[in-house]
């Protein structure tokens, strides 16, 4: 099943001169993306790379309905999102995509399942839908958390969480939705080699279970626990292959581990 069906997607910045400037010449067109064309089906795993400025962000943008293309079709499990209103915009946002940043983005006030909690208010599409009930959302919310292996963290805050919980938190909040696919925007970025690779080995357990995962990055290493990596350059995809020799993240997790623990004897803790 196709998820994402991008075809001639361009996107253009068009910065207006300056007040005082001779003519409406000077005028500047960034072309940020210049005709991408990419398809991923459910279950894939896709990293996107490319140097700084290459369009990643604006691809990310696009891909997560936060902004639309100038030009080209973007179809996301069978609606032609360039065409929706408003409304059905962000309909699509809340309900089709589970986001992960690079800085968590966590209430701070607001403990770990209610973080979780939070896109089950929102997803209901007009009178329609039936509203979940307060019992039924807290369900979900436990479920997700679990999944992620925080069980027993549900109701701390995110101050009283480690760095690589806060984001399993995320993590959680995106997939309570059931979205088509998570986007996942320098997921690692502020989180040591163990916590990425905990992170990492937990995007592979989620995809092997099925879910659809993109995720930018500027390391290959971690490009490399991903099944399929494109590359822009210049505001176009130049290469679209897949990982050759895919690396597991639990693996290297615990052979980093066993490397790297301190042993700590148990008096110490009496
Ligand atoms: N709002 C904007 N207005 C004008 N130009 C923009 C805007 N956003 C991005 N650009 C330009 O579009 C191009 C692509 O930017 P983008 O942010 O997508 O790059 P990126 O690949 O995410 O880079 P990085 O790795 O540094 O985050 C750049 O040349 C950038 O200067
Ligand atoms: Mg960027």
């Amino acid at each position: 099943m196709i998820v994402i069906q991008m075809q001639g997607i361009k996107r253009e910045y068009r910065m207006e001169a300056k007040k005082g400037s001779a003519s409406k010449e000077e005028a500047v067109v960034v072309r940020a993306l210049r005709g991408v064309d990419f398809t991923a089906e459910a279950g894939e795993f896709v990293s996107v790379m490319g140097p700084s400025g290459s369009g990643k962000s604006t691809l990310m943008n696009i891909l997560g309905c936060l902004d639309k293309p100038t030009e080209g079709t973007y179809i996301l499990d069978g609606i032609e999102t360039s065409k929706s209103n408003s409304d059905t915009f962000a309909y699509i946002r809340n309900r089709k995509i589970g986001f992960v940043f690079q800085s968590f983005n966590l209430l701070a006030r607001t403990t770990a399942l209610e973080n979780v909690e939070l896109p089950l208010f929102y997803s209901r599409r007009g009178k329609k839908e039936e509203r979940l009930s307060t019992q039924a959302r807290r369900n979900r919310a436990r479920e997700a958390l679990k999944e992620v292996g925080l069980g027993n963290r549900m109701d701390h805050y995110p101050s009283q969480l480690s760095g690589g919980q806060q984001q399993r938190v995320a993590i959680a909040r995106a997939m309570v939705n059931d979205p088509a696919f998570i986007l996942a925007d320098e997921p690692t970025g502020n989180l040591d080699t163990e916590m990425s690779l905990e992170i990492m080995s937990l995007f592979q357990e989620l995809n092997n279970q099925g879910k659809t995962i993109i995720m930018v990055t500027h390391e290959p290493e971690l490009a490399a626990y991903s099944k399929r990596i494109i590359t822009l350059r210049d505001g176009e995809l130049v290469t679209d292959m897949n990982v050759s020799e895919r690396q597991n993240a639990l693996e290297n997790l615990n052979h980093w581990k066993s490397t790297h623990a301190e042993i700590i004897p148990e008096e110490h803790f009496q």
